[in-house]
């Protein structure tokens, strides 16, 4: 959640910093900081509360803070309001070691009690100034390197956390520690990066380490080693990041995630040509034959928020294409539920950072049960795609927008080919069948074009919505899962409260809520459920409500119904949630530009949930 970069090297450290913690700020935007050594000099620690470019100015863009080693945070808040105080980097009480932290460290009253008996004293709510004061506990302790003291901190942490820390005795020098939050390291030309996530420091190198869990590293000027927890030296291999800088920048647009909504055509085709090859799925870079595929007896797609709602449309085009039994969870229900799972089963683990907290941990769940696992994932080395059996890689490249696009439809073509893959395999539809699926899911880039070629028209609609108190969507079937991620674009930028409901099922509570003007955005791109939703809208209608249909182009008479309607190219109704997503993202987007949000980072939100 929160961002962490750090950079030792020959050039000045803090505007390098600032440059990567703008890269990371999607990530956490209470409160920023930076702790900075020039030489042999005291560390000089400078924090902000608010946005990045409150430190920006605090620093003079940098130049304020000289020295070539530094560490730099931005946060979301966990434990302690945002404030200064409690914003990063942490510092021991006689300034001996300096930490930045993303994480929740479980344990760290208990740990704190400890501390506070051995004489040091808080003054921040905060779990990482626990953190830091155990290892410069550890440190004098025992009075032996960084690395020994940081992995007796580590023994004694419940939780989870990425740190990066400086030790008084070591200018030039930054210690890592890794578990279950992500980081990397990267190498160019004698200098050394560290950071949380790709983006911060793809400019700069494109060379990167990738530590493990329960590692530790010790980051030199253009050298970096690393140990496991019996404090062993190991070896890791260099990898080459393969996304371009450019991919991380707004290239013009006015916000990220308009940028990212006009990335679609482009990454849907690329995810799709990446396991199509002369017109047939090939799913060996996955690694799934055939036998496995006929071996699954079941299939459980876990995950959280809009890779959840990839899960719910999913599960309708599995079931009925390849007439497997499915099941949808949240990924936060599933890990507590003891879930009974069938040893033949297959788990889904779907998630575009590839580190959000509890996706992970029902990952670990459900290799415990000894079922295989499947991760749908879109940042390569995250940690959800190196503990799956097999991964299927999402190409939407840096999705940097809070709100998820471009990564949600990726998720929504891989798990179409899935369901095809498997319902030709297990002899639910013939090799024909299959390769006119393939040939209409071919089509889809093209048609999300086109819809993005159309926006205007719901930028006025947008325009007219700015006040509403309340939105439903309805939907029934797939046209119900659409509704679920309409639902979420719509209230997690633009704060207008608005809930998703199975059509057919408002008449028991919900339909109670419609009051005069109301809008409900029924969704119709099923054409044996159309009628069904038209009655339910119709019904909406009657107490007052103002209606906006979503169907698909020759569903002409919904005119009759709708105040407004938008229309969707056609085409096969399984793949319908791949193109009525579309005018729902560009809605939620339009509406919270009118009301002048900050749409690439809505209040509260993170990117990456890191944290339970
Ligand atoms: C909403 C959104 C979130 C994520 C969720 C899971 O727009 O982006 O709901 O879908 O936090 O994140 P990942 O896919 O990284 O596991």
């Amino acid at each position: 959640m929160c961002g962490i970069v750090g950079f030792t090297g020959r050039h000045q450290a803090a505007p390098i910093l600032l440059d990567g913690l703008s890269k990371l700020e999607y990530r956490g935007y209470d409160s920023a900081g930076l702790a900075v050594r020039d030489g042999e000099n005291e560390t000089e620690v400078i924090k902000a509360k608010g946005r990045l470019k409150v430190l920006m100015e605090k620093t003079n863009g940098g130049e304020s803070v000289p020295g070539t080693c530094g560490i730099g945070h931005t946060r979301w808040a966990t434990h302690g309001e945002p404030s200064e105080m409690n914003a990063h980097p942490h510092v021991s009480d006689d300034g001996n070691v300096v930490a930045v932290h993303n994480g929740i460290i479980e344990n760290y009253q208990e740990l704190k009690d400890k501390l506070l008996r051995k004489g040091y004293s808080f003054y921040s709510a905060t779990d990482t100034e626990v953190a830091v004061k155990l290892v410069d506990y550890y440190y004098k302790k025992y009075g032996e390197s960084p690395i020994e003291a940081v992995n007796h901190a580590m023994v004694r942490i419940r939780g989870s956390y990425a740190l990066a820390m400086m030790f008084r005795d070591y200018p030039g020098e930054i210690y890592v520690a890794r578990k279950d939050s992500p980081m990397i390291l990267g190498v160019q030309d004698g200098e050394s990066y560290i950071a949380s996530d790709v983006p911060a420091i793809l400019k700069y190198t494109r060379n990167v380490y990738y530590i493990g869990n329960m590692e530790m590293a010790r980051v030199r000027m253009g050298e970096i080693t690393f140990y496991n927890l019996d404090g062993d030296e190991i070896q890791k291999e260099l990898k080459t990041v393969e996304w371009d800088a450019e991919a991380a920048e707004k290239a013009g647009f006015e916000h990220f995630m308009m940028k990212e909504i006009h990335e679609q055509p482009r990454a849907v085709s690329d995810t799709l040509n990446s396991v199509i090859k002369d017109g047939k799925i090939d799913l060996s870079e996955v690694g799934m034959d055939e036998e496995m595929i006929r071996s699954i007896s079941r299939i459980y797609i876990v995950a959280c928020g809009s890779a959840y709602h990839v899960g719910m449309a999913a599960q309708y085009v599995l079931e009925d294409l390849a007439r497997i039994p499915v099941r949808v969870e949240l990924a936060s229900e599933f890990r507590y539920r003891n879930p009974i799972l069938d040893k033949d089963g297959l788990a889904v683990i779907i998630s575009q950072s590839g580190e959000t907290a509890d996706s992970l941990a029902a990952l670990r769940e459900c290799k415990t049960n000894g079922i295989r696992t499947l991760a749908i994932v879109n940042v390569i080395g995250s940690s959800i795609a190196r503990e799956a059996d097999n991964v299927f890689y999402t190409l939407a490249g840096p999705e940097i927008s809070v709100a998820t696009t471009k990564a949600y439809s990726t998720q929504l073509i891989a798990s179409y080919v899935l369901a095809l893959q498997f319902a030709k395999v297990r002899g639910q539809i013939t090799e024909e069948q299959c390769d006119e699926y393939v040939k209409e899911l071919q089509t889809i880039p093209d048609k999300i074009s086109r819809i993005i070629d159309d926006k205007e028209r719901l930028q006025w609609f947008a325009s007219k919505q700015a006040n509403a108190k309340d939105i439903f969507f309805i939907g029934r079937g797939i046209d119900y899962a659409i509704s679920l991620e309409g639902s979420l674009k719509m209230k997690e930028i633009s704060y207008i409260h608005s809930e998703a409901y199975a059509a057919g099922e408002l008449k028991h509570g919900t339909i109670s809520l419609i009051e005069d003007g109301t809008l409900v955005i029924g969704v119709l791109t099923q054409p044996k459920l159309y009628e069904k939703t038209v009655s339910n809208m119709v019904e909406c209608k009657s107490r007052g409500a103002y209606l906006m249909g979503l169907t698909t182009f020759g569903n002409y008479n919904i005119e009759d119904t709708a105040d407004f309607t938008v229309y969707i190219p056609k085409t096969d109704p399984h793949f319908a949630t791949s193109l009525a997503v579309i005018p729902l993202q560009l809605l939620g987007y339009y509406v919270s530009v009118n009301k002048g949000l900050d749409v690439d980072k809505p209040r509260n939100l993170a990117k990456s949930v890191t944290v339970e």
